[in-house]
């Protein structure tokens, strides 16, 4: 089915709107055709006779002004329609967006999503107001036209008709290459959106390498490459006015050729051939416009093709059928025989055979080099990826079966990278904890080491902290995020490297901050700090995506050579450095 005949579903709630455009259509396209009948009056009757002057005065009149209201309310109400469309469509992308899973997100950047919400749903606007307006007024005015030349000289007319197939058959072939283009001009924008999002986003690492000008550079290949695209979809536009020009050129010469005969043979009055003549001079107007509601469908529907391309796709993380709430973790989560592979090749497999049982309670940190796959190990417990084999179970249930919300409800995530919402402090701390009082946002800052530098800001809590907080410190940044877990309050938590990237003093604050979050929680921990380390329940040595080693600090530490022991003799080292 054609893309943009199934775009054109959205306008189902406001078929009432519609029927009431196509009723002023109506009287524009009776208005139309009607003065175009005046014509024969004026001539056979006003100018020949004398007679009837007042009434075909005001009978033009009342025609002028039905086309004129009849245009007005019908272009209105389906503007209407079409900004309506765009709207719901537009909300319905983004939702559908959120709703894909990590890997959906690894494979696109923001520029381009961003591209497809705006400049692909925008291009479909004027399809759906102006060009089906123009569609269905301007076929219905023709329709007008054509009774008219019927009624005056019926062979005449079906002639002229039969010179129809000659407009269409250009405009079909111009339709297909403006779809084509159309489409590669929109990939151009996309590419432009997510060249421009990701130097902006990079703005500081741009300016720290000097690279403006080579950001500014690809900018301006894509801009190129996009010119180039729409001067293509240009070319095929413009050649339609002149292809109109040419055909109604050789129509009216005909027309006129014959038309001559008709009179002196007496078949026509003088006053119905200058209607007829008319009539057909008039259609010029609505088929040259007629001539572009195709090239203009096939562009909406190379931008609803790409609409679709993202509101067909299925997340591969969604809640099954019959999945449960889950409650709460009450005896223990268990990693069974995990297996794990991103679904592009290139990586291979990443996880395998992870087996681990961590009890109700226990603090469980994961250790093991850069790249050992430690990061994706946790993304998997509030399902950013599903397993590839094996399962995690929560008191024995797989969490396949339980509700994705209900899930990620009770878990906890901090990690190296903070994400701040362009909000006040309070509101970032209660992001995800909606309704939550300013006493209990204050108490979770305060549990989490940030109460003294909030309340040293001009606004305090409500300060506005700017896109991704910018204005904050990294440690600061950081004892926010710790604020809002520990105001979400979930039973499992998660701390993917929470410290790493801090300097020493903020570091104490924040391992004082996640002492606080721990307690009483089951928390998986990376960390690579000792003191976080030793104080785990449970260590897990991970080495390309297997564990090599489980058990308490003193355990591992006795194992001569052992994987953990070499960790750990690496990390003094490195601590000593740094306090020397
Ligand atoms: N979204 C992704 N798509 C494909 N491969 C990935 C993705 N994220 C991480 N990887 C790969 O998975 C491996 C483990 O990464 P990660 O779990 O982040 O390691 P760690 O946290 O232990 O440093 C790395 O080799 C990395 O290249
Ligand atoms: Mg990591």
């Amino acid at each position: 089915m054609n893309p943009f005949l199934r775009l054109l579903r959205f306008t189902r709630p406001y078929r009432g709107r519609l029927a009431a455009a196509f009723a002023w259509m109506v009287l524009y396209a009776l208005g139309s055709a009607g003065l175009a009948k005046l014509i024969q009056n004026v001539f056979d009757e006003v100018l020949a006779t004398g007679r009837n002057l007042l009434f075909v005065a005001g009978a033009l009149i009342a025609a002028s002004a039905a086309k004129a209201v009849g245009g007005y309310f019908s272009a209105y109400l389906m503007s209407d329609v079409g900004q309506r469309v765009v709207m719901d469509v537009r909300t319905r992308l983004f939702r559908h967006m959120l709703d894909q899973s990590a890997a959906f997100f690894a494979r696109r950047s923001s520029g381009q999503l961003m591209s497809r919400i705006t400049n692909d749903v925008g291009q479909i606007q004027q399809a759906v107001s102006e060009t089906t307006c123009d569609l269905l007024r301007e076929s219905l005015s023709l329709v007008g036209y054509v009774a008219l030349l019927f009624y005056y000289d019926a062979t005449l007319a079906f002639v002229f008709l039969c010179g129809a197939p000659l407009v269409v058959y250009p405009l079909a072939r111009l339709g297909r290459l403006m779809r084509r283009t159309s489409r590669r001009s929109q990939e151009q924008l996309e590419h432009l959106s997510h060249v421009s999002a990701e130097a902006f986003t990079g703005h500081r690492i741009v300016k720290a390498f000097a690279t403006e000008a080579r950001e500014a550079g690809r900018f301006e290949v894509a801009s190129n490459r996009l010119y180039r695209a729409n001067m293509k979809m240009s070319a095929a536009l413009s050649a339609l006015p002149a292809i109109m020009e040419i055909l109604g050129g050789l129509g009216m010469a005909a027309a006129l050729w014959y038309g001559v005969h008709e009179i002196a043979s007496g078949k026509l009055t003088p006053g119905q051939f200058t209607s007829f003549f008319a009539a057909l001079f008039l259609m010029y107007g609505p088929a040259k416009k007629l001539s572009r509601v195709n090239a203009n469908f096939q562009q909406a529907s190379a931008a609803s093709e790409r609409i679709f391309e993202i509101l067909d796709l299925h997340s591969e993380v969604e809640d099954r059928p019959g999945a449960v709430p889950l409650s709460g973790l009450l005896h223990e989560i268990e990693f069974r025989d995990v297996g794990f592979r991103y679904d592009d090749d290139r990586t291979g497999i990443i996880l395998r055979g992870v087996s681990l049982a961590i009890r109700q309670g226990q603090t469980v940190a994961v250790v093991g080099r850069s790249g050992a796959g430690k990061t994706t190990l946790v993304n998997l417990l509030p399902r950013f990826y599903d397993v590839t084999s094996g399962a995690i179970t929560i008191d024995g249930a797989d969490i396949r079966d339980f509700t994705l919300r209900s899930l990620r409800s009770q878990i906890g995530i901090v990690t190296q990278e903070t994400v701040l919402f362009d909000d006040t402090i309070a509101g970032n701390i209660a992001y995800g904890s909606s309704g939550a009082a300013p006493d209990a946002i204050e108490a979770a800052a305060r549990a989490a080491n940030a109460h003294a530098f909030i309340a040293a800001m001009p606004q305090g809590y409500q300060t506005v902290i700017g896109e991704r907080g910018q204005r904050l410190s990294g440690g600061q940044r950081q004892r926010l995020a710790i604020a809002r877990a520990l105001l979400r309050n979930a039973p499992i938590l998660i701390l993917d490297e929470a410290t790493s990237s801090l300097d020493a003093e903020s570091e104490r604050l924040v391992q004082e901050a996640l002492g606080n979050l721990m307690a009483n929680r089951t928390a998986i921990v990376i960390a690579h700090r000792l003191s976080t380390i030793r104080r785990a329940d449970l260590i897990v040595v991970l080495e390309r995506g297997r564990i090599v080693e489980t058990g308490r600090h003193e355990e591992l530490l006795e194992r001569p050579g052992g994987d953990y022991a070499r960790l750990y003799e690496m990390q003094l080292a490195a601590e000593q450095l740094r306090s020397e």
